[in-house]
């Protein structure tokens, strides 16, 4: 996956393909079709990449964690459904998205709610559906998850989210040693395990790490998760308990850019013995269930998102491609999510030979801002008004992650491709 032509045309070997005329297809089907038949723009998801990219790590990590799905990298409740159809339990972070967890299917006791900012309109629901975990983060929240549980009348399982303050493990704790308002401080740890102790309606059961998003190194994530099941120990040595869960977060990687190699499940496989054997050698971790909850690892791969060229524009010796999708849809692809320097993600045309002439382009979306662009420098062969164009690794958060709201265009329609069939899972607009 040397440079950015070959990088999308490996991912659509992978998990795509395209026809004798060039025609990309998606499960089978001609993507020329889809566009005719939901209009533009438009995600489109196939089910068979998520199942398999859930299967294969399943396999990975397997004796070690079970994977659970991260609602937040696409909250389709299609799109949860299969993965609970895999098997996997759901990470939330709003009552919504435990409204979308259960609508999917999920049991809520495989359900848990992490993230910083818990409201008591959200706790009492979630409380009230009878959730498997919620995750503490701060003291505030503990108390209005202790009010919760007293005002339902029920007991509530939580676990410590926990600030690393590691910064060493061969960069593994990316998100480790800063200040953050993810989870209690590691330093201040013992006195929050006492805070929950204390309180009747909480029972402490588990862990919480998440060290960091787009960890592309087996190694990384490796030590991440060894010094996760350090703090478990921590945990269940100050409490005198066994515990029951220790989630290691998602954070893993997949490759967007020219020069990015996939996350190696190999690697990871070979590490976990030693892990295993952590696990096994502390009668107080030994029976814990160890979950790994990835968002962007399950769903990327399996989404396109996919613009129709309005007008192909020169100014000023630049060519602009002007489509009718952008960065109110997928503002990850236009850069504006957390990239520094901006660089473009893998597209492809919608429509195009091996031998096709191909030359950086620039295309852009509607809005009237420069920020709106999906690429400055594409490798696209030549396009004209009508064709398509797809960006991949668009499944994970791309409509989910975006400003829809900004000039008031329609949302565009998402499309779930399963067995041969093209199914509308969210209506344009
Ligand atoms: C608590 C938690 N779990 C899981 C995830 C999913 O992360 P990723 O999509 O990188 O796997 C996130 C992302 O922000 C998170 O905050």
């Amino acid at each position: 996956m040397a440079d950015a032509p070959d990088l999308a045309a490996a991912l659509i070997a992978e998990n795509f393909s395209r026809d004798a005329g060039g025609v990309l297809q998606v499960g089978g089907l001609p993507l020329t079709d889809l566009a005719e038949k939901f209009g533009t723009p438009l995600f489109v998801y196939d089910a068979a990449t998520m199942r398999r990219t859930y299967r294969a790590l399943c396999a990975a990590v397997a004796g070690f964690a079970e994977v659970d799905f991260s609602v937040k990298a696409n909250p389709n409740p299609a799109v949860i459904r299969v993965f609970r159809e895999e098997g996997a339990g759901a990470e939330i972070a709003s009552g919504a998205e435990f409204e979308a967890a259960l609508k999917a299917g999920v049991a809520p006791e495989k359900i848990l709610f992490a993230g910083p900012g818990k409201g008591t309109a959200d706790l009492d629901r979630v409380v009230a559906g009878g959730i498997g975990e919620i995750h503490l983060e701060n003291r505030e929240e503990m108390v209005r998850v202790a009010a919760a549980a007293e005002r339902h009348g029920v007991t509530v399982r939580v676990a410590l989210r926990i600030n690393p303050g590691a910064t060493a493990q061969g960069g593994a704790m990316r998100m480790g040693g800063k200040p953050s308002p993810f989870g209690f401080d590691e330093e201040a740890m013992d006195a929050a395990i006492d805070a929950v102790e204390a309180m009747p309606r909480l029972r402490l059961v588990g862990l919480h790490l998440f060290a960091g998003t787009q960890g592309l190194k087996a190694e990384t994530l490796l030590g991440q998760w060894a010094y996760g099941l350090g703090l478990a120990a921590r945990i269940a040595q100050r409490t005198g308990r066994a515990l029951e869960t220790i989630d290691l977060g998602g954070g893993l990687g997949i490759p967007y850019f020219s020069g990015e190699a996939a996350l190696d499940l190999g690697a990871i496989r070979a590490g976990l013995p030693d892990l295993i054997a952590t696990l096994r050698a502390d009668p107080r971790l030994a029976g814990a269930r160890v979950v790994l909850e990835p968002g962007r690892y399950l769903a990327g791969p399996a989404g396109l998102y996919v613009a129709r060229v309005l007008a192909v524009k020169d100014s000023r010796g630049s060519r602009f491609v002007i489509t009718d999708g952008g960065m109110h849809h997928h503002l990850a692809a236009s850069g504006n999510l957390g990239q520094i320097v901006k660089r473009d993600f893998p597209l492809a045309a919608g429509v195009e030979g091996p031998e096709a002439p191909r030359a950086a382009t620039a295309v852009v979306g509607p809005l009237c801002t420069p920020l709106d662009m999906l690429a400055r420098a594409a490798p696209l062969p030549p396009l004209a008004e009508g064709d398509l164009v797809a960006v991949l690794q668009s499944g994970a958060y791309g409509l989910t992650a975006s400003p829809t709201g900004f000039l008031s265009h329609p949302t565009p329609a998402e499309v779930l491709v399963e067995g041969g069939r093209a199914e509308m899972i969210r209506a344009r607009g």
